[in-house]
């Protein structure tokens, strides 16, 4: 609880988030934000944990078992603003009897949205395409101008087929796509067959796909999955779509396989690190689109996902059930 007499929970606030949350987080708790456009460097975020009982995090910061030394043992509650929570360790907050929230469900529709529109951008070459318009290069319509594939009727290889994964079959569905799956093992027919999404073994997804887009949890089994012997067996004529985390593609082999045509292009919205350093090789090449991990980034959507974090933050701080916690492993 709070120096001074106060009673109210304290709890940091990693980042400025939407008001939404700020004011659910303020009306409960003592709270400490951080305000820099950047993340809190490592030995600041520790000094400001110290003694609070609650955090709110972002994907930019580690919550390890230095985090949680640096926090104490009063610390009641680690709130993720994101549903990916590979920057948490949540082993180590169960076996301190932390529970750990994120944000599912919300960012859903926003996230595919995302993809798809990576997906058309990418085949149909809109940066390439800007780029060329303002640097003047455009004198006459061009029979050969900027050639893409068609994305109607076209096949799709989805990677992860969860709640983004479906939600980019779906969109699949409205251009006719033919739909193929890949996980973790075959999911129930009650939840493919509305798509008409059919399961192969990652080997055999990823040369009959002529999209690929990725929806994995980054894990050490993912980690690296697209690389040079899994760029490999794409088509040539390939377009890789990622809005998972960036290391589950071996981005040197991506660059490799994106400059001698082993795919055709890749469009993403994550990478390893983040941000992208300037002199890696794709940010050279036309045939690789890169935005800066904007998936959720929808005003509605963000909104949402604060006011969700704050609601697992001020519930946690209570002692009650996080309205959505992340399953502790078993
Ligand atoms: C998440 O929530 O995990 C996204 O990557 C950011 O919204």
């Amino acid at each position: 609880m709070a120096d001074g007499g106060s009673t109210r929970p304290r709890v940091f606030v990693a980042r400025r988030i939407p008001e939404e949350g700020l004011d659910a987080v303020r009306a409960a708790c003592d709270m400490d934000l951080w305000e820099d456009e950047l993340p809190p460097p490592r030995d600041e975020l520790l000094r400001r944990v110290a003694g609070v009982d609650g955090v709110l995090t972002l994907l930019t910061d580690k919550v390890d078992d230095e985090f949680l030394d640096a926090a104490g043992p009063q610390l009641k509650v680690v709130s993720n603003y994101a549903v990916g929570f590979d920057n948490i360790d949540v082993a180590a907050c169960a076996r301190r009897g932390i529970p750990v929230g994120n944000t599912p469900g919300v960012l859903t529709d926003t996230t595919a949205d995302l993809a798809w529109a990576l997906l058309m951008a990418a085949a149909r070459r809109l940066p390439e395409g800007d780029r060329f318009v303002r640097a003047g290069s455009w004198k006459t319509w061009g029979p050969l101008l900027l050639l893409g594939p068609d994305v109607h009727g076209a096949t799709i290889g989805i990677v992860g087929f969860g709640r983004i994964g479906q939600a980019v079959a779906r969109r699949a569905q409205g251009f006719g796509m033919e739909i193929l799956y890949h996980d973790l093992e075959p999911l129930p027919a009650s939840v493919t067959d509305p798509f008409g999404a059919t399961y192969l073994p990652l080997e055999e997804l990823l040369p009959r796909s002529d999209f690929v887009s990725l929806h994995v949890n980054l894990s050490p089994v993912t980690r690296h999955m697209i690389n040079a012997e899994t760029l490999a067996m794409m088509k040539p004529t390939a377009v890789l779509v990622n809005t998972s985390r960036g290391p589950v593609v071996d981005q040197v082999a991506l660059a490799a396989g994106l400059r001698d045509g082993v795919i055709w292009a890749a469009a993403l919205d994550v990478t390893d690190p983040e941000p992208i350093p300037m002199d890696d090789a794709l940010v050279g090449l036309d045939n690789c689109l890169i935005v800066p991990h904007i998936a959720s980034a929808s005003r509605a959507t963000r909104g949402k996902m604060a006011a969700m974090a704050a609601a697992n933050v001020v519930a946690g701080v209570r002692g009650e059930p996080l309205p959505t916690e992340v399953p502790p492993p078993a």
